[in-house]
């Protein structure tokens, strides 16, 4: 299935709830939320109590890309708050195992997050735990930057990888990602697309439906 997910970094955070209704009236699948600690990446996003408020507007999938450092502290509370997807990099965790373990025994979803230097291989033991992996398509930390053709390669490799192993694995691809360049992507194999200002600058609900119906393109 062919996901769009929202980032709602690239949303107007003062009609935040009006901004959820928009893409979810264009059939947006997950709500994206990133959280960042100024420390794993250079900006500040929101954390717990913004994700925990929005919860109460939608039923939409929450899924929560965690651009910390040391995500295992915040497992529970992200989990608690209603993350239903837990999205970690590979580079904030000393111990992935054990922290992919702990996101599944919260209930949540376990995804495992990449930036665009680091290689697939790094999930060579793990990739039969995960239940989704996000390709970063470009250097997590701001919105409205360009997708760094790449990465392209990294999402085409995986999916090959996955197919191999006989693994129905959700690949998420974020970053630079609109309609004019998301078709090349879905082809590579990605099936999970986020988008920030893509959707959220200018109409919402309108750019997500013109996503959507993309997407719907590759269902056939
Ligand atoms: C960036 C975030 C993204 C961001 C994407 O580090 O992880 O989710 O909101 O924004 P666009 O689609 O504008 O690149
Ligand atoms: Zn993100």
């Amino acid at each position: 299935m062919r996901i769009l997910a929202p980032s709602l970094l690239g949303a107007d955070f003062k009609h935040m709830e009006q901004e959820i209704r928009a893409v979810e009236k264009a059939g947006a699948q997950y709500i994206h939320l990133d959280v960042m600690d100024g420390a794993f990446v250079p900006s500040i996003s929101f954390g717990m109590p913004v994700i925990a408020s929005l919860r109460s507007c939608t039923e939409r999938v929450f899924d929560v890309h965690m651009m910390v450092e040391k995500p295992e502290r915040y497992i529970d509370d992200i989990r608690a708050c209603g993350a239903d997807i837990i999205c970690v990099h590979a580079e904030a965790c000393i111990h992935l195992d054990s922290v992919i373990s702990r996101i599944k025994a919260s209930g949540a979803r376990a995804g495992v997050a990449l930036n665009p230097a680091t290689p697939i291989h790094v999930l060579e033991q793990i990739l039969p735990q995960v239940d989704m992996v996000l390709i970063m398509t470009v250097n997590p930390g701001f919105g409205g930057q360009s997708f760094i053709p790449y990465t392209l390669e990294k999402v085409r490799a995986l999916r090959t990888w996955c197919d191999s192993l006989g693994l129905t694995m959700d690949i998420e691809v974020d970053g630079g990602i609109s309609a004019a360049n998301v078709r090349p992507v879905l082809e590579a194999g990605a099936n999970v697309i986020v988008a920030g200002s893509a959707v959220f600058k200018g109409d919402a609900y309108e750019n997500a439906r013109e996503l959507m119906e993309l997407l719907r393109e590759y269902e056939r």
